[in-house]
């Protein structure tokens, strides 16, 4: 199979249409597939309107937690006199997870324009895409994309010839996983460590330079363009009759034990069971899969039964257990131990977390010890209890939710897989778990 792979007829393209095309990567070609029209029209509309089109939309964070974007923009006071600031996070942490590097990639015009719109809607006049350094080839795709936006006068102090500043620039990140998170991430943009800041105040109030700050995720702020384009309703063809709650298109990255794994862009409320065996070709050959994580490894685990249940949006992944998060697909096959899994998620906490709550520091720490001890043939059976009351100290009690994030594979893992653990502690066996790089 080819990377991007040929697009399944079931998949509906608005963020990925235009993967694999070369020329979609420079301005002249990105203009010919109507690029930066959707600027031009938002920048001759007051802000408010904009706001009010990605309302309407429905387009919620693709980020992690599914809030809403046009009222997340709506908190910024236009005419307060500060300067407001755009952030698109582009860290791109969550372990599974890998389609806001592809959008950079192939289309990383789209991005610089959902970033002009987006500062233009909230009254920043400047916009930073806070880039994991890791990520050479998005970076230097987005960086020639901008050069050539201010070489036209798409962008700078007078953008498209309106009047109107709009300037993007990009910042390199170093590689931390807490830097993904939103507040960590106007720290080590504003030359700090990358720290969780306690909220509030949050960043509407108080952000990047103490001032007014909207933080989006790449492919929340790649899809505003078409919806400026196409309109609210055009945007929400695509949902379950049942639930407006969820509407457009979503990138799901499937890894794993998959035949076919990469990046996907289904409907919102697509059925997962046709997504995973139709879409991405099902476990190997011989294997039959034994869980499946939708959401990048902070959401919980799923049992076969539940995925298999699933419709993919955000109410529809809640209702089965567990989340949609950040589209990251991990599929888990019959032939592996839950429990190494999840010792190697809890050791990728551990090395993650920032230290400054007692919860997380501790609690990663303690949990990763127990689970090796169990994957080394040491474990005994009160491990497990230990290891939910750990758990049980580590959740809604710190200032970011890395420390939930840790508990949850946990928690999830026990009350679905415990099967395994007890298995594993019975017979003293030894399974070897992968360092963290
Ligand atoms: C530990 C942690 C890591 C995160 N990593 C990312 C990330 O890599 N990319 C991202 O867009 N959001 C990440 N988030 C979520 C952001 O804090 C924030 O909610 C998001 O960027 C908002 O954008 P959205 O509203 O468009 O989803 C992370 C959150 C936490 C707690
Ligand atoms: S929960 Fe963990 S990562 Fe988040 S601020 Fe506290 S110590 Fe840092």
């Amino acid at each position: 199979m080819g990377y991007p792979h040929a697009p399944h007829r079931r998949e509906a393209l608005v963020l990925s249409k235009h993967f694999g095309e070369k020329d979609a990567v420079t301005l002249a070609g990105w203009k010919k597939r109507g690029g930066y029209a959707a600027l031009e029209k938002a920048l001759g509309m007051p802000p408010a309107d904009i706001v009010n089109v990605v309302k309407d939309s429905g387009l919620r964070g693709r980020g992690g937690a599914g809030f809403p974007t046009g009222l997340k923009w709506s908190f910024m006071k236009i005419g307060d006199g500060k300067p407001h600031y755009l952030c698109c996070n582009a860290d791109e942490s969550e372990p599974g997870t890998f389609k806001d590097r592809e959008i950079m990639r192939w289309t990383p015009h789209a991005l610089i324009e959902g970033c002009a719109i987006g500062s233009y809607a909230i009254g920043a006049e400047t916009c930073y895409i806070y880039i994991r350094g890791e990520f050479t080839e998005p970076i230097a795709r987005v960086e020639a994309a901008l050069k050539e936006c201010y070489d036209a006068g798409i962008l700078g102090k007078n953008a498209m010839g309106t009047g109107k500043t709009v300037n993007v620039w990009v910042h390199r990140g170093a590689g931390a996983y807490i830097c993904g998170e939103e507040t960590a991430l106007m720290n080590s943009l504003e030359g700090k460590r990358g720290n969780p800041r306690i909220k509030p105040p949050f960043p509407a109030v108080s952000g990047v330079f103490a001032q007014p700050t909207t933080i989006n995720n790449v492919e929340t702020l790649a899809a505003v363009p078409a919806i400026l384009n196409n309109g609210a309703a055009w945007y929400k063809q695509w949902m379950r009759a049942d639930n407006p709650k969820s509407t457009g298109t979503k990138l799901y990255s499937v890894c794993g034990n998959i035949q076919k794994p990469g990046n996907y862009e289904v409907p919102m409320g697509f059925p997962f069971k046709e997504f995973l065996y139709d879409l991405c070709g099902g476990p190997p050959p011989g294997r039959k899969f034994k869980a499946i994580i939708p959401g990048g490894i902070s959401v919980p685990i799923q049992t076969v039964d539940e995925a298999e249940a699933s419709l993919m949006d955000y109410e529809g992944f809640v209702a089965e257990g567990t989340m949609l998060g950040s589209g990251g697909v991990i599929c888990i096959d019959d032939s592996q131990n839950l429990v190494k899994q999840i010792a190697r998620a809890a050791r990728f906490f551990a090395h993650e977390s920032c230290a400054q709550c007692t919860q997380c520091r501790e609690g990663t720490a303690w949990t990763t010890k127990i689970l090796e001890r169990i994957v080394a043939g040491e474990g005994t059976p009160e491990d497990l209890d230990t290891l939910l009351s750990i758990a049980d100290n580590m959740t809604g009690k710190t200032i970011c939710v890395l420390s939930d994030s840790c508990a949850t594979p946990v928690v999830s893992g026990l009350k679905k897989f415990r099967a395994d653990f007890e298995a594993l502690i019975k017979s003293k066996r030894t399974i070897l778990v992968p360092a963290v790089a």
